[in-house]
């Protein structure tokens, strides 16, 4: 017998730190063997699967991506009955199932878990939208990435007297650009959650640059302006019919340039933001949540996520954590455009 392990999504800095702690436990604590499937749910569809000893998993906490690969597969899909995702288990043996992934995932997970396999759940990603957990590993490393970036931006912004624009990841939420852009003090951080209209911010823009500034504005790939209906997509839909998003921070600076004058520059910080080593506080959040996500395998306590509540490693419902988005809330929002201008 055996517990299975998979990271499926879009891949996110602290992956390999969770494989590591649940092998590691698994091993030393539980005697039990850890199978890891290839490019998450497509390996369980397709039964690509290796067995993982602890050799295999020294030294990775620190390397950004996953050691057996992800994918955007959906579990289900031209199989609503699962028959191949439940073959491939049976054949590998397998007694529970860790998940590492992010909404579609672990909505995959929560279907897995109705048709009765152990399913444990652990969330991550980068844009912090899941619900039912304090944050998600790979978020910090990801708002520590687009900080020095964006410190970067602005020496050159101010050499030049431009406006700058930054573009960073956040589909349907806007933690990133909303931490990032605080700790680099932007002068304008545009959010899926907040439909700011161009006069706005053209207002913001000439603000800064009124007190000699070079204008510093943080945009997230899902903004939607005031006045439009939907995120700015031009490049197809990917497995899952979302649209693949990113090129807002183009729209948003030509508009600055023709509301106010000022020379604009984009910059789209896309997936460097998701690549390379994790930060310490994901490293360790990464591995708490694969002790956590073991011992629950091992406990039977499953279809639940491992989630973070304060400072401590809990676990919630799966199908509770994938209902809802964890959008950023009006006063935080609030809070941060105090500073604007
Ligand atoms: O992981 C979530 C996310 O980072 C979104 O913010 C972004 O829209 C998407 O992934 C990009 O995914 P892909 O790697 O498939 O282009």
């Amino acid at each position: 017998m055996a517990i299975g392990i998979l990271t499926s999504g879009g891949d996110c800095p602290g992956l390999n730190a969770v494989i590591r702690a649940v092998v590691f436990k698994a091993d030393r604590v539980y005697g039990e063997r850890v199978v890891g499937f290839r490019d998450g749910w497509r390996g369980v569809v397709d039964g690509e699967a290796m067995t993982l000893r602890r050799r295999d998993v020294q030294g990775i906490a620190k390397l950004g991506g996953t050691i057996l690969g992800t994918s955007r597969t959906n579990v289900l899909d031209g199989d609503p009955t699962g028959s191949r995702a439940l073959a491939s288990l049976a054949r590998h043996r397998i007694d529970a199932l860790i998940a590492i992934g992010g909404e579609g995932t672990l909505a995959g997970a929560a279907e897995l878990a109705a048709l009765g396999v152990n399913v444990i759940g652990v969330p991550k990603t980068i844009d912090n939208d899941l619900s039912m957990t304090d944050t998600t590993f790979g978020f910090d490393t990801a708002v520590g990435i687009a900080t020095e970036a964006f410190d970067r931006l602005r020496t050159t912004g101010d050499s030049h007297g431009r406006a700058m624009v930054a573009e960073v990841m956040g589909r349907h939420v806007g933690w990133i650009a909303l931490h990032s852009g605080m700790a680099a003090g932007a002068h304008a951080i545009l959010i899926p959650e907040q439909r700011t209209s161009w006069a706005q911010l053209a207002e913001w823009v000439e603000s800064a640059r009124g007190r000699g500034r070079a204008p510093l504005v943080v945009v997230s790939e899902g903004f939607v302006p005031e006045g439009g209906d939907r995120a700015y997509s031009e490049r197809g839909d990917d497995a899952f019919g979302r649209p693949r998003l990113g090129g807002i921070g183009e729209i948003v600076t030509r508009e600055i340039e023709a509301r106010t004058g000022i020379e604009a520059r984009c910059t789209i910080l896309g997936h460097i933001q998701r690549g390379g080593t994790p930060s310490a506080y994901d490293r360790v959040l990464a591995t708490r949540f694969g002790l956590a996500a073991i011992d629950a395998a091992m406990a039977g306590d499953y279809g639940r996520m491992v989630a973070l509540r304060g400072t401590e490693i809990v676990s919630v419902p799966i199908a509770e954590a994938v209902g809802r988005l964890n959008a950023v809330p009006e006063h935080r929002y609030a809070e941060a455009a105090m500073l604007f201008g």
